[in-house]
């Protein structure tokens, strides 16, 4: 996820452009970049790391006096974030620009076709790709629009991108098909960009680009067509109501809300580009030079060991693959770290720079082992250390409390189950269909029920919400979600919350049930329900109230049912997961707490 910018207008381009970029930094800050025309001549400027080091650079050089520019904010993807994948991109012959959000999926094969017509590449990047495909389409097609359609009706894949070239100074040209494009209309001046607030402040009036549409833009004018035969489309202007900060939520009250809602769309783009026809059906091109691992330790804090915990369910079922999953902050200072031959290490961090995790990966590359890594900011610290990265794609993640990062490690964890039962011959094509087919089905699902699982939360939260205690109970692959639940009650609303294995309530915690002190019961309808049913009548019997997520048509003892949709039993934590995040969201902010920043936490915790 990236973030790009265009402006055509009366202003300084450049100054506009970066303050624009400031406004999308949230979509991505590993490097940054902004182009204009000079005297007749692309002019680009790119830095690595936070806009700031972009804004020194700049600062070092004279000012431009160019009105039409474009810029770009990166999240990598497709190579490392350094200078030289740092958009805009240039053509081989200097005369265009682009800037790209998103993934060209079939960039190899183009990249190849003009490497053979002598085309030279100086980045990893798919934009650069693309930038000179139009170049390529010029020498047949010299119309600028023209030449741009014919490349991006080539092109297969999910992208926004914007275009600049040499012969036209004070235009742009922008497209989309899949990835978000607003254009902004101003009185003599013009704007496109990713995110609605970075042209905010200058106007509210706006045009929705629909996918599979491109615009020419002026100071004065822009024209929409269709991409596939550059077709006028009559745009049609809306009029933006909320605020800047509102409107970088979305719409949404608070990040942590907004990132919640984003968790279909974690896991279509977590299966995008993974799916194979062999190896349980899973591409993994990063695991590939590996052995399989014969044992797993997961390491990880917070949150993401409970990501750990989850897929530990799914590697031994479905990889026969032994696994122990260890808090960081223990795994590091342990007296000896054993390993048995081939045995890895996976390290799980949202952020990749939780100083326990990084600690404890490398200890366990001092001792010898291959370790692995799972995150979600590229280019972070655990990514590099080590020996092979796996990256969830979740996208920035904003709010302290971590929602959309464990969705998106729970998938990649049950996408390395089943690459790696695959590659031992455990994953038959009926299991892997049917696991692949409830993947794919989940986001739909999760749209459409989402929205009624948050009005369930909010009417159980207006009920539990004097409550001082909670108990949180799972059983199996639920265990970690009960776990993660309390964690989030405890993060966000200050409530004292605990996650227990239903079966071990018996052993101890159940002195503390009175009527004061509610259960949340994970009460699926699988193998282990009458289990759990036995176990929330043990807590009723002492005066207990219980909660009880479960299935429609589920027979559960208890004072108030959460129905979430069904979903076959070892993939039923993706719907789990959205509900304990909800009940904590509504608890809190019910209660009047700073959601998106709850006190003595951060998100990314450097220090021991
Ligand atoms: C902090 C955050 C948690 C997070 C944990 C691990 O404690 O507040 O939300 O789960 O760090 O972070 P990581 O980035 O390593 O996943």
């Amino acid at each position: 996820m990236c973030g790009i910018v265009g402006y055509a207008g009366h202003r300084p381009a450049v100054p506009l452009v970066v303050e624009e970029l400031h406004r999308l930094e949230y979509r991505g800050y590993d490097s940054s970049g902004v182009a204009c025309v000079q005297q007749g001549r692309i002019r680009v400027v790119r830095a690595q790391g936070k806009l700031s080091q972009l804004e020194q650079l700049l600062s070092q050089q004279p000012p431009s006096t160019a009105t039409t520019g474009m810029g770009h904010t990166r999240w990598a993807t497709h190579g490392a974030p350094a200078v030289r994948n740092a958009h805009p991109h240039t053509s081989n012959d200097g005369t265009m620009a682009l800037v790209h959000n998103g993934i060209i999926e079939n960039y190899l094969e183009i990249k190849n076709d003009l490497q053979a017509r002598g085309y030279v590449f100086h980045s990893d990047t798919d934009t650069e790709v693309l930038v000179n495909l139009i170049q390529e389409c010029r020498k047949s097609e010299p119309d600028i629009q023209k030449a741009f359609a014919a490349a991006l009706n080539m092109a297969h894949g999910a992208y926004a991108v914007c275009l600049m070239t040499e012969s036209e100074p004070d235009v742009f040209y922008a497209a989309r098909m899949s990835a978000p494009l607003i254009l902004g209309v101003g009185t003599g001046e013009n704007f496109v960009a990713s995110d609605i607030p970075a042209f905010l402040p200058y106007t509210r009036r706006v045009v929705f680009l629909e996918d599979g549409e491109m615009v020419r833009v002026t100071c004065s004018s822009y024209e929409v067509r269709k991409i596939a035969d550059l077709a006028p489309v009559q745009a049609r202007v809306e009029t933006i109501e909320w605020d800047v900060q509102a409107a970088q939520k979305s719409g949404y009250r608070h990040f942590m809300l907004k990132e919640i809602f984003e968790q279909p769309k974690v896991i279509r783009d977590g299966l995008t580009g993974r799916l194979s026809a062999d190896r349980g059906g899973v591409t993994l091109h990063e695991l590939d030079g590996l052995p399989v691992p014969s044992r797993l330790s997961i390491v990880a804090c917070g949150t993401s060991s409970h990501a750990g915990m989850w897929g530990r369910h799914m590697l031994e079922a479905l990889a026969e693959i032994p696994v122990q999953v260890e808090i960081a902050s223990e795994y590091r200072y342990k007296e000896k770290l054993l390993f048995q031959p081939g045995e890895m290490v996976l390290v799980i961090s949202q952020s990749g720079e939780t100083a326990d995790t990084l600690a404890a990966l490398r200890r366990a590359r001092e001792c010898g082992a291959t370790v692995l890594g799972l995150c979600n900011v590229v280019g972070s610290s655990i990514a590099r250390e080590s020996d092979a990265v796996l990256y969830t794609q979740a996208g920035p993640e904003i709010s302290v409390a971590s929602t959309k990062a464990m969705c998106s490690q729970m998938l990649l964890l049950a996408l390395m189950s089943l690459y790696w039962g695959g590659r031992k011959g455990l994953v038959d094509s009926s299991k892997c269909s049917a696991m692949l087919g409830t993947l794919l089905s989940l986001p739909g699902m999760l749209e459409k029920a989402l929205p009624e699982m948050h009005e369930r939360a909010i009417t159980l939260s207006r009920k539990y919400a004097q409550s001082r205690n909670f108990f949180y109970l799972g059983r199996g692959h639920c265990y970690p979600l009960a776990l993660e639940g309390a964690l989030k009650l405890k993060e966000l609303s200050y409530i004292h919350a605990e996650g227990y294995a239903s079966g071990e309530m018996k052993h101890g915690p159940i002195a503390l049930i009175d009527s004061t002190f509610p259960t949340f019961a994970i009460c699926l309808n699988d193998e282990l329900l009458p289990k759990v049913k036995s176990n929330i009548v043990e807590v009723q019997a002492r005066q207990g109230r219980v909660i009880a997520v479960t299935n429609a048509g589920v027979d559960v003892p208890a004072e108030d049912l959460w129905v979430v949709p069904d979903v076959p039993s070892t993939l039923a934590g993706f719907v789990v997961l959205p509900a304990v995040q909800l009940f904590s969201y509504e608890m809190a902010d019910y209660l009047g707490k700073d959601v998106d920043q709850p006190r003595n936490l951060a998100k990314s915790v450097t220090v021991e």
